[in-house]
């Protein structure tokens, strides 16, 4: 019965083309409570809205009668070669859109060539996705009130051997998603009859969530003394996101993280300033996918200048709004080298997932190649302002 609840995601996925149609499919598999958690934003949604509407003021300049054939969307994300120019973003509870989904996420990633990074609230933890997973990973972390366990993640980060270290500076106090609240999206969850009706009539999502083998936050239980139950683990958990954090904490991580530093969450010239002083390999112009400082500009607007203030010797990422290919051709046109994704493929693991994930990269892969074609491009390096019109 289990097989044939997985076949009707699976022929669903026939008719897909979009990101769009992928979102619809998690919406249609997946309780309500958390479809919103993922597809919505903080507060009145401003920079949720933003982040998509803004990349259409970037218009491409079409270039015609080049030969595009042999153009590739291969590429080298901090000096590794990756198929595109995409990283799936970390994602907290992905575990729980699909049974073991970090794991399926993941791997999707890896068969089509690029980085997947773990959040420090997933579902499955550092040591369950090496376990099932043939290639290096990257790590996400948020840098706790507890400096012991944070220091003890990095360490398990080394032991499994994560390729590069995220480490998430936007999120030092949390931006209210009225919406969770409303569904009863708390750790852990309230047991409302209506979720309760509304997980009844997801057989798919019952189908998967029964299928993988862990429920709860991976990284964080049965690695801290006293947290022993969900109910301890949501206290902790939300006494310790830590408001005192400040950039000498960003310099210890560089001293006890040996590899490649990744800080993620830069919306603004002058911390892109700083985020390179202490080291860091790479930032990502990111405002949380809106989800944290409501009323910021969206990431794409912000793009070009930090770009510009960052002088070419630091990596650039992006993420926050990315849903096509058209969007990441901008996102490199106006400064970045590569691209996160966050709901994207979170859409496309709701709806199938391993298969699912695979498709949402597939998608955005395939539209940046016919992009990249009738803008008269052939090399990922090759993208640059001559791509969009003058503004
Ligand atoms: C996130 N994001 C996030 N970031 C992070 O550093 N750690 C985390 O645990 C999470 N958790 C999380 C959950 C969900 C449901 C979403 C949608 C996002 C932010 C994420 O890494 C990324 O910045 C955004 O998702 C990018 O925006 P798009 O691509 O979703 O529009």
């Amino acid at each position: 019965q289990d097989a044939r609840r997985e076949q009707g995601p699976l022929r669903a996925m026939k008719r897909v083309t979009t990101i769009d149609d992928l979102r619809e499919l998690h919406r249609r598999n997946t309780p309500r409570a958390f479809f919103d958690y993922v597809d919505r934003g903080s507060y009145a949604e401003e920079t949720l809205r933003a982040n998509r509407a803004d990349f259409e003021h970037y218009k491409f300049r079409q270039k015609i009668l080049v030969d595009v054939d042999a153009r590739s969307t291969a590429t080298t994300i901090l000096g590794e070669p990756a198929a595109a120019p995409l990283i799936l973003a970390p994602v907290g509870l992905t575990g729980m859109q699909w049974g073991d989904g970090e794991i399926h996420a993941c791997r999707a990633a890896q068969k089509m060539g690029v980085p997947f990074t773990l959040s420090t609230m997933s579902i499955c933890s550092l040591e369950d996705v090496a376990a099932h997973v043939d290639k290096p990973f990257w790590f996400q972390l948020y840098v706790m009130r507890d400096r012991g366990f944070v220091k003890a993640l990095i360490e398990r980060a080394i032991a499994v051997k994560c390729s590069a270290l995220v480490l998430t500076v936007d999120l030092q106090v949390i931006g209210q998603r009225h919406q969770d609240i409303k569904n009863g999206m708390t750790v852990p969850p309230e047991l409302r009859l209506k979720n309760l009706i509304d997980i009844a009539l997801r057989p798919a999502w019952i189908a998967s969530v029964m299928r993988g083998k862990r429920r709860t936050f991976g990284n964080l239980m049965g690695h801290l003394k006293g947290v022993d139950s969900v109910k301890s683990l949501s206290q902790w958990t939300n006494s310790q996101f830590d408001p005192t954090l400040s950039w000498k904490d960003v310099d210890w991580i560089r001293s006890i993280w040996p590899g490649k530093l990744i800080i993620k969450g830069i919306l603004e010239e002058g911390d892109a300033g700083m985020a390179i002083k202490t080291g860091a390999d790479a930032i990502v112009v990111s405002n949380h996918g809106g989800r944290q400082l409501d009323g910021a500009p969206s990431a794409i607007s912000m793009l070009a200048r930090i770009a510009q203030a960052v002088g070419g010797d630091t990596e650039l990422m992006f993420d926050s709004g990315i849903r096509s290919g058209q969007d990441v051709m901008r996102a490199l046109a106006l400064g970045a080298k590569s691209c996160m994704i966050g709901r994207a493929y979170i859409y496309g693991l709701g709806a199938a997932g391993e298969a699912g994930v695979a498709k949402a990269i597939d998608i955005i892969s395939k539209e940046l190649l016919t992009t990249m074609g009738l803008c008269g491009v052939n090399r990922v390096s090759d993208i640059g302002p001559q791509v969009l019109m003058d503004m």
